[in-house]
């Protein structure tokens, strides 16, 4: 399929998935919004595809929502028509995702970094909720997810004053998992998702699952998640072979 704001790329079994309008420093439009919910769906159900890495350019992953876009939305159309809820397909994935971070990621670009997996951040990664300055407040997730990600303190200043974050504090504050070099940033994302691809695709999936739940629940119960999910692998032909390969000291090949 033919897109305008997204390039995809396949490497072997992950998807390289490229906001692509850098004129707008990859402003978050309608266009891209539907071209993203397409192809995420379409990975996500793809068996090849085992992993995605969502990046955007050099200067910027995405500065947020497009406002030139926005400024005439009522709030009876944005009701109406569910304003931006497609970009929730990125955190409804199954497959993991990692973000790719090089340059701004404001508002809904930091908000859709937030949605995938684990963000790595090239060196001059930036990362803000400017939605104060322009009249309004985060829409997908800015408010909530960073919350959970730095705490109540540097999320609140950033959502009420708009102050960014470079690549350091981010990393130290725990929103994103590490930092790389800006010019090995793309080569460092098909790596470590070409890691995770090699992996049991059962058991990946579960660890996202639960990792996940770690947010929505309880301890008690996101820890009954998780012994579960751990208990049903040992029902899988890959942790036979996985810890046999182990014992033998060769390599496992997961089926
Ligand atoms: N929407 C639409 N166009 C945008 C845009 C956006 N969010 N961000 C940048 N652009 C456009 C600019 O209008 C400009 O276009 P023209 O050349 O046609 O004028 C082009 O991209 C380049 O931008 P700048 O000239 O501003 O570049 P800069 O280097 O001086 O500044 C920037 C870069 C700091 C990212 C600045 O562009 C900026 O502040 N952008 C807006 C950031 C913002 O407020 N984001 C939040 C949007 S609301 C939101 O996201 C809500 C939500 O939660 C979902």
């Amino acid at each position: 399929m033919q897109y305008e704001t997204i390039v995809v790329e396949r490497h072997d079994q992950v998807a390289l998935i490229t906001l692509n309008r850098p004129e707008a420093m990859n402003a978050l439009s309608a266009q891209m919004m539907v071209e993203m919910h397409g192809v995420i769906n379409e990975l996500d159900s793809d068996d090849r595809c085992r992993a995605i890495v969502l990046t955007g350019n050099e200067k910027a992953f995405a500065a947020g929502a497009d406002i030139k876009e926005m400024v005439d939305q009522t709030y009876l159309t944005a009701v109406q028509t569910e304003f931006l809820g497609e970009w929730d397909c990125i955190a409804n994935c199954r497959t993991p995702i990692v973000a790719a971070v090089a340059g701004y990621a404001l508002g809904g670009g930091c908000e859709i970094a937030m949605m995938c997996d684990f963000i790595l951040a090239a060196d001059n990664a930036k990362f803000g909720q400017p939605e104060i300055s322009i009249g309004t407040i985060p829409g997908l997730g800015g408010t909530q997810r960073l919350t959970r990600l730095v705490g109540k303190s540097k999320s609140m200043e950033m959502s009420l004053t708009g102050r960014m974050m470079d690549a350091e504090e981010a990393e130290r504050a725990g929103l994103v998992s590490r930092i790389v070099p800006l010019e090995e940033l793309q080569s460092e994302a098909i790596k470590v998702a070409t890691k995770i691809a090699g992996f049991s695709k059962p058991a990946v999936l579960l660890a996202k699952e639960c990792v996940l739940a770690a947010n929505n629940t309880t301890l008690d119960q996101g820890m009954r998640t998780e012994r579960r999910a751990f208990h049903s692998l040992f029902g899988t032909p890959d942790q036979k072979e996985g810890m046999q390969a182990f014992i033998d000291k060769r390599k496992a090949k997961f089926s």
